[in-house]
């Protein structure tokens, strides 16, 4: 079974604290926190302060991911407002190795995220060292968008890799996630599932948690 993570950008902004304890009363694995600086994506969602308000009202893992220019500058203060993983683009940084090292510095899971038109080899020589893979299944910067099918190939070549090399990391989809879309990638080897229009969209939230599970046993 796939874990899941609703994405609060679909998330009533008024009522993160409803929103959020309604996911966690009904299955959700995870927490996925969008950051946008409007300059790596041509979009602004929130910062920090607001990781750090919704800290102290969830028990979920707080997965943040990053999708901001020259990530390094900030990942201290997502670390200390309470993310248990932070996401760096491969695309965002020339050292991405380094911001990958801060994360882990700062007692906090890392992950390695690429674009749709990033392939695996760009992040092969950090394998060793992440403790989850976020494989975009759209370009970032938006809810909603149709999930990219081509990705599926990227998962299963990241999940040979894990296996031939003996890595120990996760392997994350996020962008047009649904129970149909999530079948295939499951089997690919994708181990956790972003999901916010999916998930917020539906009249029964819960059901529509469910269903992602279900189709992933
Ligand atoms: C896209 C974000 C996603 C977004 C997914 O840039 O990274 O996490 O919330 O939304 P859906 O599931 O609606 O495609
Ligand atoms: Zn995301």
């Amino acid at each position: 079974m796939i874990k899941v993570a609703p994405s609060i950008l679909s998330a009533d902004f008024v009522n993160f604290e409803r929103d959020i304890k309604m996911v966690e009363k009904n299955g959700a694995d995870l927490l996925h926190v969008d950051i946008m600086d409007g300059m790596f994506v041509p979009n602004m969602s929130f910062g920090w302060t607001t990781v750090a308000a919704i800290r102290p009202i969830t028990n979920l893992f707080l997965d943040v991911h990053m999708m901001v220019q020259n990530p390094e500058r900030y990942v201290d203060q997502f670390a200390k407002a309470g993310a248990d993983l932070i996401g760096v683009h491969v695309e965002a940084t020339s050292h991405i190795h380094r911001a990958l090292q801060m994360i882990h510095n700062d007692g906090v899971k890392a992950e390695v995220v690429i674009n749709p038109g990033t392939p695996v080899s760009q992040i092969e020589p950090l394998l060793p060292f992440v403790d989850q893979v976020l494989v975009m299944t759209v370009n970032p910067g938006f809810g909603g968008q149709k999930f990219l099918p081509q990705m599926i190939e990227k998962i299963q070549l990241l999940d040979d890799l894990k296996k031939d090399k003996g890595y120990d990391f996760d392997i994350e989809i996020d962008g047009g996630v649904n129970d149909k879309t999530v079948v295939d990638c499951y089997k690919a080897g994708a181990t956790v599932a972003v999901a916010g229009s999916f998930v917020y969209g539906a009249d029964d939230p819960a059901a529509a948690i469910a269903s992602i599970h279900n189709a992933t046993r």
